[in-house]
Parts: structure tokens; C-alpha cells; sequence
């Protein structure tokens, strides 16, 4: 279920697409759902139905459209004529979108409790429950205790909203998900009414229908709280990305990665890690990330999308996109390596120095205050300071080719397309815009000359004001 509008974010955005560790919360239902035994999904989208149904595109899940929206039971009643005929003994699983981090196991242990011939709910007992339906239970709270008692039939589920004082009291609450034998399902929510505090279809009134109709139903308890907390506003999502990023990084302790703090560390996708790899405080990895044996990464990275070999230090403040680095290197701090950075083993590169779309062979460096776009650089090359490489004349890019064991001075404008022959020089201040050949000095910037004898001008006086003895500045 994915069509709700989820106020309670107070955002434009549809809540099933706001993101936790930078997916989206529908997506890791689906990614879940995926690993089940073969089963036919549908998502039910309504608020926001546009951009939800393009980000499930792709994911072999089909759209059902609920419009307008009235309630969980009125969202399932919309997918009741896809659901396969009366008697085939399957079993209908039902997850909201906004509750994205429900285990395969759990889905499957739910399905199961189900069987085709059960109601299976999944519940758990939670120390606030404010929110929630809660789960009544014979001989619970109905009758005045307050309880978390799992004990006694099932008799129904009743709303937050709907529940009495003495209800409220119950801490074992329905978490939205639940399986149910598909002809029963179907007869079921046809038949729910909107007689409740918030006039919806809710999908929990079946529960009342099943002990009514003499069908067994088995609500089984969650083992991990965090698998089932569902997210209805940005406080919650805050919190739940936390928990989920104080799993991955306690994964990645109990791998041997030495992580500084766990509770400041962020993983948006995967990371794959060699031995002894060491990472500071307030690194960010996204997409896919690949660390060798004995990396350090320092502390307020952002790596996206990355390789990076045996033995390399990044220094804090580093900012990594698309880029592969060979083992032994050194890059940062405040260094930048857009997509299409290649460098190899033993490269350096230092304080702000941006690298796109370029290669840089065994042992070049680039120390500090650089550019290098769409550029071939061989090995041993030694970068200056404040030198960039022209790769842009305002329609197309070119490339720069550097030879190795070329020396470019500070402040260089290498004008593409242009090639610097192996082991050649190029004084500091150049911009070339020819070759340059091999083995020598070249020199390109206006030649410098001395005055003898020449005299700053003095400022001239305003009529009637006498001149300023030339105080300067
Ligand atoms: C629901 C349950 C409540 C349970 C809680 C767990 C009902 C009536 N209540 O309440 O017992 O404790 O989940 O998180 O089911 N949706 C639609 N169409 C609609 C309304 C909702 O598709 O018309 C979808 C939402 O996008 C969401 C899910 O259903 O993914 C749950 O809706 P939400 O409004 O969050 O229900 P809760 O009030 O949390
Ligand atoms: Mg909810």
C-alpha cells in the first residue's frame, strides 16, 4: 500500500518516496518482496500516483490506482479483482510502503503462518504506542487493565482514534502488515464499512470479520522493533535512519572495519571492505563503494560509486564521485574526483584539486590547487600549483595529453587539445597552446623586463585643493 497521502510529513513529496539511506522507503519494500517465492505484486498508489508509479517502473511490481483515497481497507478493495479466483488456496500479502525495513524472513515466516487457511498479523508490543491499532485481545484491556499482555484469542484490532481510554492502554499494536487467504480477503473487504472516527475503509475491521466467520487468526509477534516502526513523519524517518545506519555500521564493525564512531557514519548503498581498513568520523559512501586492505579513509568524506585500492589514505574533506585510485596513493584533504578519475597506484593529489575524466599513470602528482579535465597524464608527472588544463572552448571538450616524467610549473594553462612530450618542462606561468616536445624547456609567457629609472605616477591635485604628496594606495 503506497497511495496514502502521509500528511504527517508535511512535504509535496509522495511519503513512500522520501528516502532512507538514500532510497526510497517504497523501494526497500520492493526490494524485500523481491526475495519471496514466487508471487505476482501489485502497489496501490494513489496520492502522488505519477511519481510513485515511475519509480516502481522496472521493478516487476504493477500499479493499481486508488482514487481517492479512503482508507487501507478501500486501497486493498482496489487491487481485489487482479487477485487470483476464490479457491486456489493462496495466500495474499499485504505491506504498507511506509514501513521499508521489514525482513524476507519475517515476510515469509508471516506468509506461512497464513497457510491459505489463517488471518496472520503481524504485531508487536511497543512501550508507546500512540498511533497504532491496537490489537484486542479475550480477556485484555477491553475489560479496564492496562496490558501488554500477548495472551487470549484475538478479537479485533481498533484504531488509535477509535479506541476507548481503557484500549488505549494496550502496547501491543498491529504493524501494518498481515497475510490472509486470498478468497476470504477478497469476500472481507468488500464487505467493510466506513462507520469510524475517520469515515475510511480500514483493512483492520477484517479482523473482527475472520473471528466472526470462525477463521483462525494468529498474530505473531515481531522479534526486532526496528523491522516494523513505520514512518509517518520526518521525525520518524530521522530516527529510523539512525537504527538502520547503526546496523550497517555495526555489520561493518563486526567485519573488522575500524569505524571512529558508529553513531556518526552513513551508508547509502553498499560498501565492500579489505582487511584493516580504518574510517574517520562523518564519512558518507553512496551507491557502490569498494575499499582494499589497509585504506584509512579520513574523517567528512562524501565517496560515491568508487574503487580504491590497497593501502591509499584519503585525508578528510575529501569529496570522491565515479572514480577508480590504484593502491599506495594519497589524495586530500579537500580534494575532488569527479566521474572518470582514474588514477594509478602512488598518485597524489592534494588540496584543492579537481580531477575529471582523466587518468593519472603510477606516481604523478598533483599537490596542490589544480585542475585536470579530459587529460592523459603519464607517470612520475609533476602537476603545479594553480595550473588547469583549457579542456573547454565553449562548444566542445578536448584533451590534454601529458608525457611521462613531465614537469608543468605553477599557474599553466594547457590549452586542449594539446599534448606535452615525455620529460619535458613547462616553465611556470605558461600557457601553451602548441605541442611541446620532448626533453626541453618550454616557456610561454611575456618576457621579463626592469625600467631603470621610472617613476610612479603622483595623483593630481583638485583646482584650488594642493596635490596629495602621493600617500599612495
Ligand atoms: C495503519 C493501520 C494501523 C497500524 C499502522 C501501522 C489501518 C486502518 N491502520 O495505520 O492499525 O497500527 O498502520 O503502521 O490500516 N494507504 C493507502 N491508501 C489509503 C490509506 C493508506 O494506500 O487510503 C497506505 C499508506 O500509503 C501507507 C499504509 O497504507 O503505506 C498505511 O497508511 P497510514 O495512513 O500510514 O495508516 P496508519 O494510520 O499508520
Ligand atoms: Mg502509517
Amino acid at each position: 500500500m503506497a497511495a496514502g497521502k502521509g500528511t504527517r510529513m508535511k512535504s509535496r513529496h509522495p511519503k513512500v518516496l522520501h528516502t532512507l539511506a538514500g532510497r526510497p522507503l517504497l523501494g526497500h519494500v520492493l526490494a524485500t518482496t523481491a526475495a519471496l517465492p514466487p508471487h505476482r505484486c501489485w502497489v496501490i498508489t494513489g496520492h502522488g500516483a505519477d511519481a510513485v508509479e515511475s519509480a516502481i517502473a522496472g521493478s516487476g511490481a504493477q500499479a493499481v490506482r486508488q482514487m481517492p483515497q479512503r482508507g487501507t481497507g478501500h486501497a486493498v478493495q482496489q487491487v481485489v479483482p487482479h487477485l487470483a479466483d476464490a479457491d486456489d488456496g493462496s495466500t495474499t500479502l499485504i505491506l504498507n510502503g511506509d514501513v521499508p525495513l521489514i525482513a524476507a524472513d519475517t515476510a515469509r515466516a508471516l506468509a506461512s503462518a497464513c497457510g491459505g487457511t489463517r488471518l496472520a498479523l503481524l504485531t508487536i508490543v511497543l512501550p508507546d504506542a500512540t498511533g497504532y491499532g491496537r490489537i484486542v485481545r479475550d480477556g485484555g484491556a477491553a475489560g479496564g487493565a492496562a496490558t501488554a499482555s500477548t495472551a487470549g484469542a484475538v478479537l479485533g484490532i481498533v484504531e488509535h482514534k477509535d479506541a476507548s481510554p481503557a484500549q488505549r492502554q494496550i502496547r501491543e499494536v498491529y504493524t501494518g502488515m498481515m497475510a490472509a487467504p486470498t478468497a476470504l480477503l477478497r469476500r472481507w473487504v468488500m464487505a467493510l464499512t466506513d462507520d469510524n472516527a475517520q469515515r475510511e475503509f480500514y483493512l483492520t475491521d477484517i479482523v473482527a470479520m475472520a473471528v466472526a466467520d470462525g477463521v483462525p487468526v494468529v498474530a505473531s509477534q515481531a522479534a526486532d522493533e526496528t523491522e516494523v516502526l513505520g514512518v509517518n513523519s520526518p521525525l520518524q524517518l530521522a530516527d529510523l535512519e539512525r537504527r538502520f545506519q547503526r546496523r550497517q555500521a555495526d555489520a561493518l564493525l563486526e567485519a573488522g572495519v575500524r569505524l571512529a564512531d558508529p553513531a556518526r557514519f552513513d551508508l547509502r548503498g553498499t560498501l565492500t571492505t579489505g582487511s584493516d581498513v580504518e574510517i574517520d568520523v562523518g564519512c558518507v559512501f553512496e551507491g557502490a563503494v569498494a575499499l582494499g586492505d589497509d585504506v584509512r579513509i579520513g574523517a567528512h568524506c562524501v565517496i560515491r560509486d568508487a574503487v580504491i585500492g590497497a593501502g591509499t589514505v584519503i585525508h578528510p574533506f575529501t569529496h570522491i564521485e565515479g572514480a577508480r585510485i590504484g593502491a599506495g596513493a594519497l589524495v586530500g584533504p579537500y580534494a575532488r574526483l569527479r566521474p572518470g578519475a582514474d588514477l594509478g597506484d602512488e598518485v597524489h593529489i592534494g588540496n584543492f584539486v579537481e580531477v575529471k575524466n582523466s587518468s593519472l599513470a603510477k606516481g604523478a602528482k598533483a599537490n596542490h590547487l589544480a585542475y585536470l579535465g579530459d587529460a592523459t597524464v603519464g607517470e612520475r608527472v609533476n602537476y603545479g600549483a594553480g595550473s588547469i588544463t583549457a579542456n573547454y572552448d565553449g562548444a566542445n571538450k578536448h584533451r590534454t595529453v601529458i608525457g611521462n616524467d613531465v614537469h608543468i610549473g605553477s599557474n599553466c594553462v594547457l590549452i586542449a587539445p594539446v599534448t606535452i612530450g615525455d620529460g619535458g618542462t613547462v616553465g611556470g606561468g605558461s600557457t601553451i597552446s602548441k605541442n611541446t616536445p620532448a626533453g626541453q624547456l618550454t616557456v610561454a609567457r611575456g618576457k621579463q623586463v626592469s625600467i631603470a629609472g621610472w617613476t610612479r605616477p603622483v595623483k593630481q591635485g583638485k583646482p584650488g585643493k594642493p596635490a596629495n604628496p602621493g600617500k599612495g594606495g
